[in-house]
């Protein structure tokens, strides 16, 4: 049997009149830029519930246009966590700013909002929590501590789109919520692309600003900004594939269950109470991770590693001063965990498939 990671050419098939209608609808209008944008952000702000969503060029600006629109300035410090993808220290360097990491809670991989505190220093400007694999972290304990301190929040939900925390909508739990469509993201577009969520309308008017080279009016400038937009046929992608999207996060949640209830031989993510995960990643934990990676490639079933080397110990932030030992959770996890394929669109038999595999070789 031949399994894909995620199977977009299945989606694709089964949506593909709505898609090539909605794109066409831009070739036809010419409207590369702008033009069906709004509307995607519409139906953003009814899927998330929040008052304004401004869509961009992916995920990684969405974090840059948040920690802009929130003033953060060379070495002011932000707290948040090693075990991510780079993009989300890498918006804080890329500002100047200090990425102040704090170890992960070793239940659901997200920052220990337990050991935030400790870490606050009159620099610290924001907290910056990842909902990793689709997981939204303890929000209430970090809004809580940011308003003690007070301290800006923003939600890296690049992998949770459409997650859920006591019933509320990743994106609308704290200041800003930001999140990425890329293609192999929960909801993907067919490009690069992302969003912002905010209920603060000072935060949207800037992020709107900054998002188009500091514009406020045609060729009136008023800060420094960038190219942050997205472009009008991603946003046509989006608007067809986000009808289907609840549906989605439904098969891939059942799938999760399946896969929760039947292996043996790893353990198993943990989704804490009140928290509905969308499923970015199943990733699974064993100390024995080679061998069964190993077999899983023997026999047709893909799996990846996020993330084998946590950010404080990457090359590129050698110059804050981390080392080995410093984050021991992040440190463990990352050389125990791994992932198998999750999507809508893996079917039954390729589910007991890669079950078998995993439980009997
Ligand atoms: C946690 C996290 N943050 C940020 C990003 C950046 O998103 P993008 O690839 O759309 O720039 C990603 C995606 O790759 C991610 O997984």
């Amino acid at each position: 049997m031949k399994i894909d990671f995620i199977n977009l050419q299945a989606q694709y098939q089964k949506y593909k009149i709505d898609i090539d209608k909605q794109i066409q609808e831009v070739l036809d209008s010419s409207a590369y830029i702008g033009g069906k944008v709004t509307k995607l952000e519409e139906k953003l702000n009814s899927f998330v519930g929040c008052k304004h969503s401004i869509a961009c060029s992916s995920g990684t600006d969405a974090l840059i246009l948040s920690l802009m629109a929130v003033g953060l300035q060379p070495d002011d410090e932000v707290i948040t966590t090693a075990f991510t993808f780079i993009a989300t220290a890498e918006a804080i360097a890329f500002l100047k700013a200090k990425p102040v990491f704090v170890d992960i809670d070793g239940k659901t991989f997200n920052i220990d909002s337990s050991k935030i505190e400790e870490k606050i220093t009159n620099k610290t400007k924001v907290i910056l929590p990842v909902s990793l694999f689709g997981q939204i972290s303890n929000m209430d304990e970090i809004n809580n501590i940011a308003k003690k301190h007070q301290l800006i929040v923003i939600e890296d939900g690049a992998q949770s789109f459409g997650a859920s925390y006591n019933n509320k909508i990743s994106g609308n739990l704290c200041d800003i919520g930001t999140t990425s469509f890329f293609p192999a993201k929960p909801l993907g577009c067919y490009g690069d692309g992302g969003a912002i969520f905010t209920n603060d309308d000072k935060i949207a008017q800037k992020l709107r600003v900054l998002l188009n080279h500091g514009q406020t009016a045609k060729y009136i400038h008023s800060d420094i900004g960038i190219n942050g937009r997205l472009d009008a046929i991603q946003a046509a992608v989006l608007i067809a594939k986000l009808d289907y999207y609840q549906d989605e996060i439904d098969k891939r949640d059942k799938i999760a269950s399946r896969y929760t209830k039947e292996l043996k031989t790893v353990k198993t993510p943990i989704v804490l109470n009140g928290l509905r995960s969308v499923w970015a990643q199943y990733s699974v934990l064993s100390d024995d991770r080679d061998k069964l990676m190993k077999r899983c490639q023997n026999k047709g079933v893909p799996t990846a590693v996020y993330y084998p080397i946590p950010l404080h110990l990457q090359k590129v932030f050698s110059y804050l001063g981390y080392k080995d030992g410093d984050l021991p959770k992040t440190e463990k996890i990352s050389k125990e965990i791994f992932s198998l394929p999750i999507s809508a669109f893996l079917k039954d038999d390729e589910q007991s498939y890669i079950i078998e595999v995993l439980n009997n070789g």
